[in-house]
């Protein structure tokens, strides 16, 4: 696959914005940004100006993925391809671009139930690294992590994800997470970034549609002084550290104060083409990955 989009940016709407903003920068080490022109702060965690924009609201959930083309000609190919597959874009307004600091943007609505954004030319600034972060991200042609929602429309997301969107499956997961209850997850790539998208089957609608953001830092020791810092924080640990069986990520999960959660992880294995390794796992974790218990 010729990468045509990564994933540039999300708005999530939180009911706590304070709260939210000294997690994402005093736990998982993000580097405040401008606010947007409507007052939404935001975050990087590399060179754009935003990745994380967080609006005020009580739904605690995701808003709004933005991808980023590479070029003008694959956003205009992007939307073609989701014309052709029954998902048909629109031309975003001026506020939008402004807010969303790209110069050209067309929006569609996923089968998930958020509006998806396709963008070229995000804005660029060097806002520098959070000293929390010292060895930075990594983000270099792969965007700025990933996300996992999860959707009972899991069938014709995956068909926009993939018919649309024009990603490819990576592999996915089935396993029984509790008697009779099975978890499928399917892992999408568009670039060498294992997977930038995942979807979760949702037996039922969730209160949240949003089940984590991933952040991979360059440094394997920015994952630990990450952990020790939400640990130190009392903050809940739905997954201590462990290694995901299927990407070999290197990660903890923490729970955001909007309930969703936030990965931090280092080293996941690259997508390399042509990619023949698309099959089912049985297991999250190679390793680790407990609950934490609260001290
Ligand atoms: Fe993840």
């Amino acid at each position: 696959m010729t990468p045509a989009i990564e994933i540039g940016y999300v708005n999530v709407e939180v009911s706590d914005p304070e709260g939210f903003a000294t997690f994402l920068t005093d736990i998982i080490g993000l580097t405040p940004s401008e606010p947007t022109p409507t007052g939404d702060a935001t975050w990087t965690d590399d060179d754009a100006v935003q990745r994380v924009i967080v609006s005020e609201g009580p739904r605690n959930d995701l808003a709004v993925i933005g991808f980023e083309a590479v070029d003008s000609a694959a956003l205009d190919a992007t939307i073609e391809r989701l014309g052709a597959s029954g998902f048909d874009a629109e031309t975003a307004d001026g506020a939008l671009v402004e807010a969303r600091r790209a110069e050209r943007i067309t929006v569609v609505d996923a089968p998930w139930g958020t509006p998806v954004e396709i963008c070229v030319g995000l804005e660029r600034t060097s806002p520098g690294p959070s000293p929390l972060m010292p060895g930075g991200f990594r983000t270099e042609g792969q965007g700025f992590g990933h996300a996992v929602v999860a959707t009972t429309e899991f069938d014709e997301s995956v068909r926009f994800v993939t018919e649309g969107l024009g990603m490819a499956e990576s592999d996915w997961l089935l396993t029984e997470i509790a008697e009779g209850i099975q978890l499928e997850v399917r892992f999408f790539h568009c670039n060498a970034r294992h997977h930038s998208l995942a979807l979760a089957r949702a037996p039922f609608e969730l209160p949240q549609r949003l089940h984590h953001l991933m952040f991979e830092t360059n440094d394997r020791d920015d994952v630990g002084k990450a952990y020790d810092r939400a640990f130190d924080g009392g903050l809940d640990l739905p997954n201590g550290l462990g290694r995901h069986d299927n990407d070999g990520m290197f990660s903890f999960y923490v729970a955001s104060p909007a309930g969703f959660q936030v990965e931090v992880g280092h080293g996941a294995r690259q997508i390399t083409e042509p990619w023949t390794d698309d099959r089912q796992y049985d297991q999250i974790s190679a390793w680790g990955h407990q609950p934490v218990a609260p001290r």
